[in-house]
């Protein structure tokens, strides 16, 4: 699984998206992965490093000009076996918690097929993650179905020291892994 876990540790706001292409073996998985960004999200990474498709809101909108063309959320819920949203953030959080789609990430994940896997992995300053509306959030999307990849202790960007680091890159991978070893989609080889 060729995901750019440097990136995912220092940016924000995104969502990976993947396909199993093919499985050689109880072992060898071939995914495909796409990502998905925000913004906001644009301001934390240079795009040129991210080494597969990204996708934001402008493509959504230059993609859909007339009836017959593809709208671009739909075709990535269909395409995709399974999402992660790492990091992700309060505000984001909040709008999945309530059902708002106001851009290319929160429309993938309101149209998102709730038998396939989403995990999210908050990330925040303390202060934000330990307002209570936070964990009615989090339960929230529990109770969607969705996993959650708790937040950890560590240095934030803003220097604070405390709850709401993103967890490890190598415990998402980890627990990425060990969902799709048991999906079983149709296009295994
Ligand atoms: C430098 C900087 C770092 C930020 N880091 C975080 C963060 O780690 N978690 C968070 O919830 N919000 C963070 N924010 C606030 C979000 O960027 C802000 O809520 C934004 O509207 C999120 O938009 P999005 O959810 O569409 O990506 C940060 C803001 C700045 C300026």
């Amino acid at each position: 699984m060729n995901i750019p876990t440097q990136r995912l540790s220092s940016s924000h706001h995104l969502a990976l998206i993947g396909r199993i292409a093919g499985r050689h073996n109880s072992h060898l998985l071939l995914l495909e992965v796409k990502v998905v960004t925000t913004e906001r999200a644009k301001h934390f990474y240079n795009a040129q490093e991210i080494p597969v498709t990204l996708y934001g809101d402008e493509d959504e909108w230059q993609l859909w000009k007339g009836r017959s063309d593809p709208v671009l959320h739909i075709e990535l819920r269909r395409w995709a076996d399974l999402m992660v949203v790492a990091p992700l953030d309060a505000n984001t959080l909040a709008k999945v918690a309530s059902g708002i789609c106001d851009n290319l990430l929160t429309c993938v994940i309101r149209a998102w097929d709730l038998s396939k896997p989403l995990l999210f992995c908050p990330a925040m300053n303390t202060a934000m993650w330990e307002h209570p509306i936070t964990a009615q959030q989090v339960e929230q999307l529990k109770g969607f179905g969705y996993t959650e990849i708790p937040c950890v202790v560590k240095k934030l960007v803003c220097g604070d020291e405390g709850r709401g680091a993103m967890a490890e890159v190598w415990t998402i991978l980890e627990r990425v892994k060990r969902i799709l070893e048991e999906l079983d989609v149709p296009r295994q080889s």
